[in-house]
């Protein structure tokens, strides 16, 4: 029993009254009910005391009257975040954000918070970030993990669903299971291992004991890129499928994306409308998705119609920017003027806010001519950039396939083209709007010969990785499968700009604290 209960009890409030979530609070209009959370907010009016509570399923307005004497002169000065037990009766309101609010009757502290740093005003994100262990609590990171959990459920759903067996891979392992360069070392007991890149190589074993499989856990890269896109510790489901070739790995991630932006849309529409997530843009992701080959974006991105949709991307910045510019202008007035507290707080927000869009706008508009000489230069033989593809992807409202890159661009492990030995058998998803990739993935190598010589050349010693040509001399079928990150989808999915909103505690190249 919660030390709050015993409390009450002793207040002499019946033990028998339920305890309720907010979230359910809509069905029971007229019932007593105790709430269990924490202080959000408050506004005293006279004779009243609002407190605004959550209990991590929603957001209830608890209206304490001075007619509860001994809850009314608790309630007066009650600092933000302060824990709590809330007894009180449901009286449906329309206006109220879950549709319900609470008469409250007793209210019992269990803790009355010190300054919580997280105030009203306006935060930066390092501020915020600093302090993620309590941010988590605020709105916007609940929404997102929410969201987060559907898309969790949503991808196992689908596997589970359909004939795959989810298979735990190893963390600590001997070797690179892409690049060399982004791996990172582990001393175990004297001798140097790594934290996994992908589980993919030990999937293509239990593939081949058990048809079709799935991977989902922690991946690391030691990639010293401090972007938008790049987490140093991310999430990974990778599938894996037994006689299959591209073009099956390929409709079975279309299936998947489908899936999980369906269910996402039905179990959280309201919180990717509060984090401003335009949902029609999501509601229109249908299959087929475009598919074009490696050698098709080049042409596009070297081409006269491409130069011209960047010079109007560029001419549309600049028109924002100075709105933008006049916005700020009059929300500085506004906060000159703002006499009341709430008023300031409102105001110092806005300015914030709108500062902060405009830094990133400059800095867009800065970085234009750069990706635009990238893309008109771009050689045949490299990978995709990130700019590159953000202005692909910003082309589409679907997800694009990008497929068949040059061999000496990607994994050793990627099937050679029978058609085109210069390629291999893979693909890249891009999320649209210009989110980028999202998965990556291919048909995968059968001839250990040929595996071998990609090795060598990308820098791998092929003895290292005996077990892994073992599933090519005993048995070995055309197989396939991909590998999708959790928090780039999720960041394309809530219409963020960093993934590092989309993980409680996000590992990255300048931070890892707390
Ligand atoms: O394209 P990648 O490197 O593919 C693989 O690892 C394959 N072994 C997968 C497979 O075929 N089984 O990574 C897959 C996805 C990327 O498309 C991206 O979504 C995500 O993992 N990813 C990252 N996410 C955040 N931060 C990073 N540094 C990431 N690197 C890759
Ligand atoms: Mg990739």
């Amino acid at each position: 029993m919660l030390p709050g209960n015993k409390r009450i009890k002793e207040a002499g409030v019946s033990e028998l009254i339920p305890t309720a979530a907010i979230r359910d609070l809509k069905g029971l209009s007229g019932q007593t009910v105790r709430l269990q959370g924490w202080l959000h907010g408050k506004r005293a009016g006279g004779k009243v005391v609002f407190l605004v509570v959550r209990d991590g399923t929603g957001l209830c307005q608890c209206v304490v009257e001075a007619a509860a004497v001994d809850a009314f002169a608790k309630a007066a000065d009650l600092p933000q975040e302060s824990s709590l037990i809330i007894t009180g009766t449901v009286r449906a309101e329309d206006r109220a954000p879950g549709g319900a609010e609470l008469a409250v009757q007793a209210l019992d502290i269990l803790q009355a918070s010190k300054e919580y740093p997280i105030t009203r005003k306006a935060h930066g994100i390092d501020f915020l970030m600093d302090h993620r262990h309590l941010w988590l609590r605020s709105q916007r990171p609940v929404a997102i993990l929410r969201i987060r959990h559907t898309l969790i459920r949503a991808i196992r759903d689908f596997f589970d669903t359909n004939g795959f067996t989810l298979v735990d891979m190893p963390i600590l392992v001997p070797g690179a299971g892409e690049d060399r360069q982004s791996l990172f070392p582990v001393d175990y007991f004297g001798e140097k291992l790594f934290l996994t890149q992908t589980g993919q190589l030990y999937l293509e074993s239990a593939c081949m004991a058990l048809g079709k499989v799935y991977c989902f856990g922690p991946t690391f890269r030691a990639e010293k890129s401090k972007t938008r896109r790049h987490l140093t510790e991310f999430w990974m489901v990778e599938p894996e499928i037994a006689f299959a070739e591209l073009e099956d790995v390929m409709a079975l991630a279309e299936d998947m994306i489908v899936a999980i932006v369906t269910a996402v849309l039905e179990r959280n529409r309201a919180d990717l409308e509060f984090l401003g997530r335009d949902t029609a843009a999501l509601a229109r992701i249908v299959k087929p998705f475009p598919r074009l080959t490696y050698t098709e974006v080049g042409d596009l991105l070297r081409g006269p119609t491409m130069r011209q949709k960047l010079e109007q991307e560029l001419e549309q910045e600049k028109t924002r920017l100075q709105t933008l510019s006049t916005e700020l202008n009059a929300a500085e007035g506004a906060l000159k003027a703002a006499t009341k507290a709430r008023q300031q707080e409102l105001a110092e927000a806005h300015v914030r806010e709108l500062r902060e869009t405009i830094q990133e706008l400059e800095q867009e508009i800065r970085v234009r001519p750069d990706h635009l000489a990238l893309a008109q230069s771009f050689a045949w033989g490299e990978d995709l950039g990130g700019s590159d593809e953000t202005i692909v992807s910003r082309q589409f409202t679907q997800p694009v396939f990008v497929t068949e890159y040059p061999r000496e661009a990607k994994a050793f492990y990627m099937k050679v083209s029978p058609k085109d030995p210069k390629v291999v058998r893979n693909f890249d998803l891009l999320a649209p709007e210009g989110y980028g990739e999202i998965i990556g993935g291919s048909q995968r190598e059968e001839n250990p010969d040929t595996i071998e010589e990609s090795m060598k050349a990308k820098g791998l010693r092929p003895e290292d990785y005996s077990w892994y040509l073992d599933l090519r001399r005993y048995g070995s079928v055309p197989h396939g499968g991909f590998g999708l990150g959790v928090e780039r989808t999720l960041t394309w999915l809530c219409g963020l700009k960093h993934v590092r909103e989309t993980i409680a505690f996000p590992r990255t190249l300048g931070r890892v604290y707390p």
